[in-house]
């Protein structure tokens, strides 16, 4: 099957959690990977592989010593990025991303250089991604680069619960708390167009 059809599948099946119909497009991956320096990484983390089109972007820079794990929640989509991507450097994890401390502590591994997020944030409970921003802040390095993609009306449309009550999600906002420096770019060759943030200076908690 085509990942267009894997992707439109897992869609119509749960919306909320898989948080789109298509995979990423060309572009929209390139700006995703662009920032996040991963000449120099020796540990990258992935959250929400989908179909992999950001996982092979990334696997496609990553040098040859270098590990890439990557948190997939719906089964179908990880084995079907798993059968697509298969590399030595890549562990795929059917786990949600709000476990990634311990997901790194039993591997034993520390000190994440880049992590790329294409989860929904918007549609996730306020806990949900408090807890993922937290974790991953925790797991930075201090020199490293978080990615994240919010569709345009996830930021534009006022149907979202945010912080108990319905307004739009205020993606830069929300990444403030925990990154000191924000990069926005905008991406219009997706469907649906996109903004991508590129968050550096992890804020760590004391
Ligand atoms: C918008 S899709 C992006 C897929 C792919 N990276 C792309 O760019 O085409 C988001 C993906 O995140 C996955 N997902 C949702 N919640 C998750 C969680 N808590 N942990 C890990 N993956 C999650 C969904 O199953 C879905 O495949």
């Amino acid at each position: 099957m085509k990942s267009l059809q894997v992707m439109l599948k897992a869609g119509f099946k749960d919306f909320k959690k898989t948080a789109s119909f298509f995979p990423s497009s060309p572009v929209l991956v390139r700006h995703m990977v662009a920032p996040l320096r991963l000449e120099r990484a020796k540990l990258v983390v992935e959250f929400g592989v989908g179909t992999g089109v950001v996982t092979e972007a990334i696997l496609k820079r990553l040098r040859p010593s270098g590990r890439l794990i990557a948190f997939e929640l719906n089964e179908t989509l990880a084995a079907y990025a798993r059968a697509r991507t298969a590399d030595p450097r890549l562990e795929i994890v059917t786990r949600g991303a709000e476990r990634l401390l311990s997901e790194l502590r039993a591997r034993r591994l520390a000190g994440v250089d880049a992590i790329a997020s294409s989860l929904g944030l918007s549609l996730m409970p306020d806990r949900t991604r408090h807890d993922i921003l937290r974790a991953s802040v925790a797991a930075l390095r201090p020199r490293g680069v978080f990615t994240q993609f919010i569709y345009i009306h996830g930021t534009a449309v006022p149907f979202k619960r945010f912080e108990g009550s319905i307004q739009t999600f205020p993606a830069e906002e929300f990444l403030e708390d925990y990154f000191a420096r924000i990069d926005r770019d905008w991406v219009f060759r997706n469907v649906p167009p996109a903004f991508v943030y590129a968050c550096r200076g992890p804020i760590k908690e004391p």
